[in-house]
């Protein structure tokens, strides 16, 4: 988790003319990202991608046996170093392979897993041997309380959502299951898309208050908008000081962070590090060497905090590389254009998407000016990536800005006391949850933040507070009017591809 968010004032210091914010060179040539993710519904795609998943199926249990009489040799493979994709040896494919199977890699004792602190009586520590898993996690320090990243990830293919049976417990005791914030699985489909254009929102509400502060006169007050999405307004009040009060839906120092139900993280390399550490117990050589706090990482030996024997669980090659999987995710095809004999039904219920007030908070499409991202440890390392290919529209291609359709808004909303936590998290408050993207909400279910809501309908219904109006007006619908929203609801779904069961 991070630590407390810095308020409006320290942000806007620190970001000053040439630094922390600002962006990145363009380093050529940016491969695209999402080559081996399929797209598309055309047959030979289908044929292509069952030609692929059974290769792999093949190879993989090929290599468990050699596994047994070689040991170590599949997690050899995987510990690369940055070195190696800094000096492109280890290519973008490749990278993204190795990154798929550490995704879907058993994590074991002898490869980090988990804890030996149990002797240790540290407060994170549970009472057991290595791994010391459990249900319940302990504050920042997490778990463990998964095996692998695909236990959780896994509704609607590889990197999906999880069931309500997956769900973690986060920032508890590490032991009562009411200390902790009940949360289901998020699916990770088009994540690389949505750090992009949460990076540009941040920058452009930045650049809004940096004018604003220098401009305001007392009693004046500017907007905070970014691709039309209202962030609310900034004001200097009578006696010349700035007031923030009327910022809505991101924090006071305007990052937008589009990751988490409650809109916690803006980068997904961040993800996977903490996703490492608080899901797996493997420990990061970057968090270690960030000096993260014993609260977070153990109070173990100085290169093996977690006590358990094994030192650089996850080096910033592997990082990178869980990463760059990731990016490759491609997020949802709507199957409005491969669905003719419906298209007039899909279209009623887009309309009424829009006529209920769905598409206010659910914005179905926000459009995207720079598509390269940077997936490295800093800005200097590789890959630089270009998302492109991840849009399958052939509409978008070649357009600036490009367009994203994922059904969010990326900004947090006041859901009413039904949807409300127990208590604050990362100073947001009780109530409020971002918006999440529906690409793909066919395939990712149950829903909301604590996978609450079995179908789409019963999530619909459990909407309140700023979300009440549409709420009701869906509700107050006789069935077989609502049924084109539903079915609309239904199309936005994955791109058929062939997985094997984890
Ligand atoms: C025990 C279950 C579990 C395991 C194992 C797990 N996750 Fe997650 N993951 C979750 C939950 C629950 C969330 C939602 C957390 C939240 O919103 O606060 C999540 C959220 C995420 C997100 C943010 C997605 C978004 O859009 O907000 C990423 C990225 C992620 N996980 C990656 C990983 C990776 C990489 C691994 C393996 C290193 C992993 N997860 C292992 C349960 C798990
Ligand atoms: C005020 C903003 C707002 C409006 C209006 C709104 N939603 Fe939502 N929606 C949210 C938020 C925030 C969540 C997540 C709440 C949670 O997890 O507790 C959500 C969750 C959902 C989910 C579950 C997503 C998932 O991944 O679990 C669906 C489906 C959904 N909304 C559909 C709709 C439909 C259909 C409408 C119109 C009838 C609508 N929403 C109106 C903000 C809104």
């Amino acid at each position: 988790m991070t630590p407390r968010l810095p308020g409006l004032l320290f942000c806007l210091l620190a970001l000053g003319s040439g630094s922390a914010c600002t962006r990145r060179s363009t380093a050529q040539p940016i491969p695209p990202v999402g080559n081996l993710a399929p797209r598309g519904f055309a047959p030979t795609d289908i044929a292509s991608e069952a030609r692929r998943a059974i290769t792999e199926k093949i190879a993989k249990r090929e290599r468990q046996f050699h596994e047994l009489y070689e040991p170590g040799s599949i997690w050899n493979e995987l510990r690369i170093e940055q070195r190696d994709i800094d000096s492109r040896r280890i290519q973008l494919p490749r990278l993204i392979e190795i990154g798929r199977e550490l995704f879907s890699n058993d994590f074991s004792v002898e490869t980090g897993l988990g804890n030996g602190l149990a002797a240790s009586k540290a407060p994170m520590a549970g009472s057991r041997p290595a791994p010391n898993l459990r249900h319940v996690q302990y504050r920042s320090f997490g778990g463990p309380d998964g095996t692998r990243c695909v236990g959780c990830h896994h509704v609607g293919g590889v990197g999906g959502a999880g069931f309500r049976a997956d769900n973690s417990f986060v920032d508890g005791d590490g032991d009562v299951p009411t200390s902790g914030l009940e949360r289901n699985p998020r699916p990770l489909f088009g994540a690389a898309l949505v750090q992009r254009l949460g990076e540009e929102m941040t920058s452009e509400l930045q650049a809004q208050a940096r004018h604003a502060i220098k401009n305001l006169r007392p009693g004046e007050s500017a907007a905070l908008t970014s691709k039309g999405i209202s962030f609310g307004s900034l004001k200097r009040d009578k006696s010349g000081r700035l007031d923030s009060s009327g910022v809505r839906g991101v924090s006071l120092d305007l990052i937008v962070r589009p990751f988490g139900w409650k809109g916690t993280e803006s980068s997904l390399r961040q993800l996977v590090v903490t996703s490492l550490q608080q899901n797996l117990g493997i420990q990061a050589e970057e968090l270690i060497h960030r000096h993260a706090p014993a609260e977070q990482l153990g109070n173990g030996p100085k290169e093996d905090p977690d006590a358990d024997g094994v030192k650089r669980e996850a080096t910033v090659g592997m990082v990178t590389a869980l990463t760059a999987y990731l990016a490759a995710l491609s997020p949802s095809s709507e199957d409005l254009l491969v669905a003719p004999n419906f298209s007039l039904q899909l279209a009623r219920g887009q309309k009424l998407f829009q006529s209920l007030g769905c598409a206010d908070c659910h914005t179905p499409e926000l459009p995207l000016e720079d598509p390269v991202l940077h997936l490295g440890p800093d800005e200097n390392s590789q890959p630089v990536v270009d998302l492109t290919p991840l849009l399958a529209s052939s509409a978008t291609r070649g357009k600036r800005p490009l367009s994203v359709r994922l059904y969010s808004d990326l900004r947090r909303h006041n859901m009413g006391d039904d949807l409300a936590d127990s208590r604050s998290q990362q100073g947001i408050s009780r109530k409020q949850w971002l918006t999440p993207p529906l690409w793909g909400i066919s395939s990712t279910g149950p829903y909301l933040h604590d996978g609450r809501a079995g179908d789409i309908e019963s999530a619909i219904l459990a909407h309140g507070g700023e979300a009440s109006a549409a709420r009701n007006a869906y509700a107050q619908l006789q069935v077989a009017d609502s049924e084109p929203l539903r079915m609309f609801l239904l199309s936005l779904n994955r791109p058929a591809q062939v997985e094997f069961k984890p």
